[in-house]
């Protein structure tokens, strides 16, 4: 039973072109804290993020630390809930370092809105959210990514980390999933 011949996929962003704009955004990550002293932080939302950002540091040339978080905010739906919980904290402090945000897509921002409240009581000395996929005119929240890696249309997506009830996280491109 292949995964990445399901006809139910619909490929949206290749491999490759994943690959190309993953070393972008890992430029302009490195270009942005080339110049602090203070530690930083990739925060990766778990699970969505973990290839995402597996790739993403290889491409960052910057001393950095990796810290990894779980929030659980659509359960098995595909649409959004706005319930957000922390399912696993972090492990070290975040105090005085820079907190990037590594998600694999903000939809209506609900998530990382929470996340952002969340983090920003720990005092860290900034937060930034890179997301790989931004979905067009979903935003619920006055919060934006700082670094997006594309802007798609508002359809249900999966691969490169992203699931429908835990399938197809290991498609190695984006596709629309249609059931
Ligand atoms: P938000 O809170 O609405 O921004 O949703 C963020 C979370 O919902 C992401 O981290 C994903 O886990 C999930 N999500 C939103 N849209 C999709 C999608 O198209 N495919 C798979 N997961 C999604
Ligand atoms: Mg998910």
């Amino acid at each position: 039973m292949s995964v990445f011949r399901d006809k139910r996929l619909v490929p949206l962003i290749s491999q490759q072109k994943i690959a190309d704009r993953v070393k972008e955004l890992g430029e302009q990550v490195t270009l942005h804290y080339a110049n602090v002293s203070d530690p930083l932080v990739l925060l990766g939302v778990l699970k969505g993020s973990v290839i995402f950002l597996a790739d993403l540091v290889r491409t960052i040339d910057l001393p950095l630390e990796m810290e990894m978080i779980g929030v659980s905010s659509y359960g098995e739906a595909t649409t959004s809930s706005g319930v957000v919980r922390i399912t696993q904290d972090l492990e070290r402090p975040i105090k005085h370092k820079h907190v990037l945000i590594v998600e694999d897509i903000f939809d209506t921002g609900l998530t990382i809105k929470y996340l952002v409240d969340n983090l920003a009581s720990r005092e860290p000395k900034s937060i930034k959210i890179c997301t790989l996929l931004k979905k067009d005119a979903t935003s619920r929240v006055d919060i934006k990514p700082d670094f997006i890696g594309f802007t798609i249309p508002d359809a249900f997506v999966v691969g490169y980390g992203l699931d429908v009830a835990e399938r197809y996280r290991n498609l190695p491109m984006v596709a629309i999933y249609q059931p």
